[in-house]
């Protein structure tokens, strides 16, 4: 049985759509590494072994250090993520509420309505006991654009002083902040669905800056983004010194701008691909004022480590797997187009931030001189949850040269589970535990001085055992991808409590603690054990390994409860 993928807010089908019109491509990527090789033995994945006695297979990680280029190689950091639209309740002033909102009340209806969300707004401080409790070092989260500034311009003096409270809160937990400065989400007046879409002569107002399209509400944003980090680095900058300007920058746009799954829903990547591509070239431009913005305003190095501000952003990273006829493929058409979409997903945007230079057409040749974009990336954040199939047959669809698999729109490139416990039901993909260590050193090899930081890695699971597998499974290949010299400074659980999924709405659950929907009360899974089990002794033993580790199949998943 072939099982169909679907789209789903941060899946593959994302990509899938971009990779069509990424045509005529002569120089694709750099080579990428076959994620087919052979399952590490567990005894042969063994870095401490000095040759003669039994070799030891605990696998020791370094302490926490500092996420910069010049310091930090060796360290290590445990933590979990979130980000604000997700947990947060009362969050009127966000696309995300409007796009759920029912009709009948004013909204798009779209997904189910987030509402609430999981309260992390009023309950933040408990949230960080959860985590101290963990014995977690870090906790990346997002501050919400909106809450901040509800309407252009007027900043909520009740969300400065909020999100100072919960920084305070998480520096006597001595846990270390990471701020996500966009991440899916926006003020409503960003670009306001709820009327009709601009023209692109019309003159942005302070209600409608008619969105990241837009030829000139588009630069307005990356100002108004700027003006924002600048704002909450001056603000917390004594308290924070790791900033993530962007969450998932090619995921996002084309969700939001390409094929209508996130708000503001426009569909332009058919039609209107210029304006697409325009998206990309505003939001990068994004991320760089961002960058300027943060290290003007953040100087003070708050931990003492010797940083004061180190800025990078994460990408979504998936084990593209060339496919043919619903199998894997050899075919070098089939490995072609698999090196195009890992362009574009995985290269695009850092190649962007460290050439200084923009590639419009997608083709694998920057065409475009951005001298001012160069060097604006401490670190990179990959975020890795699945493997998925694509394919160069060149007779589906003629003049389309990569096509990913794409929910009931499979031609050929969905890949049936190899193994079906890997099988994610709720999110309807493969997790492949081996794809995270192939990202991992192809990036490194790309990206030879650039520091790494698996910024979200997590499965959505009933089966709290199966969270446990997925914790101690990718960091066993994160460490095989260091002891082979990738520049990995640590990994964030996605997530720390089940949230809202986007488009999938409640259903998929990734937290390592699980949300009671209407109680909104937090009961640890098992992964709260494992990992902070880990994070305590900086060590996957053994035995750990031996119960939930390797590559073989894992825990049955549970049929989630109505
Ligand atoms: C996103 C998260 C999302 C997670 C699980 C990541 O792509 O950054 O917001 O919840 O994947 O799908």
């Amino acid at each position: 049985m072939t099982p169909a993928v679907r789209w789903t807010s941060v899946t593959p089908g994302l990509v899938m759509a971009i990779s069509l019109v990424a045509c005529g491509t002569d120089e694709p990527a750099a080579e990428v590494n076959d994620a087919s090789g052979a399952a590490p033995d567990a005894a042969a994945d063994v870095s401490e072994s000095d040759g003669s006695a039994a070799p030891d297979l605990n696998l020791v990680f370094g302490e926490p250090g500092p996420l910069d280029l010049s310091e930090g190689a060796n360290s290590f950091r445990f933590g979990a993520a979130t980000a604000a639209a997700q947990i947060e309740d009362g969050e009127i002033w966000n696309d995300w509420y409007w796009w759920t909102l029912p009709v009948d009340q004013g909204g798009r209806g779209n997904s189910v309505p987030v509402g609430d969300a999981v309260q992390g707004y009023t309950r933040a401080q408990q949230d960080i006991q959860l985590m101290q409790a963990m014995n977690l070092d870090a906790y990346r989260f997002s501050v919400s654009w909106s809450r901040v500034e509800p309407e252009r311009d007027q900043i909520s003096a009740e969300a400065i002083a909020h999100y100072r409270e919960f920084l305070e809160g998480l520096s006597s937990a001595g846990i270390q902040p990471m701020i996500t400065l966009h991440h899916f989400s926006n003020p409503i007046w960003v670009d306001d669905f709820r009327a009709e879409e601009c023209a692109r002569d019309a003159t942005p107002a302070d209600g409608n800056l008619c969105g990241w399209w837009h030829p000139t509400g588009g630069p307005q944003i990356v100002e108004e983004l700027a003006g924002h980090a600048a704002l909450i680095a001056r603000e917390y900058g004594d308290l924070v010194d790791e900033w993530c300007t962007l969450n998932e920058p090619v995921n996002y746009l084309i969700a939001s701008y390409g094929v209508t799954t996130f708000p503001p829903g426009r569909n332009l990547l058919l039609t209107r691909f210029d304006d697409l591509i325009n998206t990309f070239r505003n939001y990068t431009a994004a991320h760089v004022a961002m960058y300027r913005a943060i290290k003007e305003n953040d100087t003070v190095d708050a931990d003492g480590d010797g940083n004061a501000a180190s800025v990078g952003l994460s990408l979504s990273v998936i084990d593209w797997t060339p496919a043919r006829a619903n199998a894997p493929s050899t075919n070098p058409d089939d490995i072609a187009a698999r090196d195009r979409v890992n362009y574009v997903y995985h290269y695009l945007i850092p190649d962007s931030l460290l050439n200084g230079s923009f590639d419009t057409d997608l083709d694998g040749v920057a065409d475009e001189q951005h001298p001012e974009w160069a060097g604006t990336l401490d670190w990179l954040g990959v975020q890795y949850y699945f493997r998925n199939g694509v394919t160069g047959d060149p007779a589906i669809i003629p003049g389309v040269n990569a096509m990913i698999c794409f929910g009931d729109f499979d031609l050929g490139s969905c890949l049936p589970p190899e193994d079906p416990t890997k099988w994610v039901p709720t999110m309807r993909y493969e997790f492949w535990e081996e794809g995270l260590y192939t990202i991992l050193m192809d990036m490194s090899a790309r990206y030879p001085t650039l520091p790494m930081v698996v910024t979200e890695a997590g499965i959505a699971a009933e089966n709290g055992v199966r969270r446990s597998e997925n914790i101690v499974r990718l960091l066993e290949q994160t460490h095989r991808a260091m002891s082979e010299g990738a520049d990995v400074r640590g990994y964030y659980h996605w997530s720390l409590m089940d949230n809202f999924e986007w488009a999938e709405g409640y259903e998929p659950r990734f937290g390592l603690f699980t949300v009671d929907r209407e109680t909104f009360e937090r009961t640890p899974t098992e992964g709260v054990q494992v990992l902070g089990d880990i994070s305590r002794s900086r060590t996957i033993t053994e035995a750990m390994r031996a119960q939930y580790g390797g590559t073989g199949p894992m825990s049955p998943e549970v049929e989630a409860e109505e």
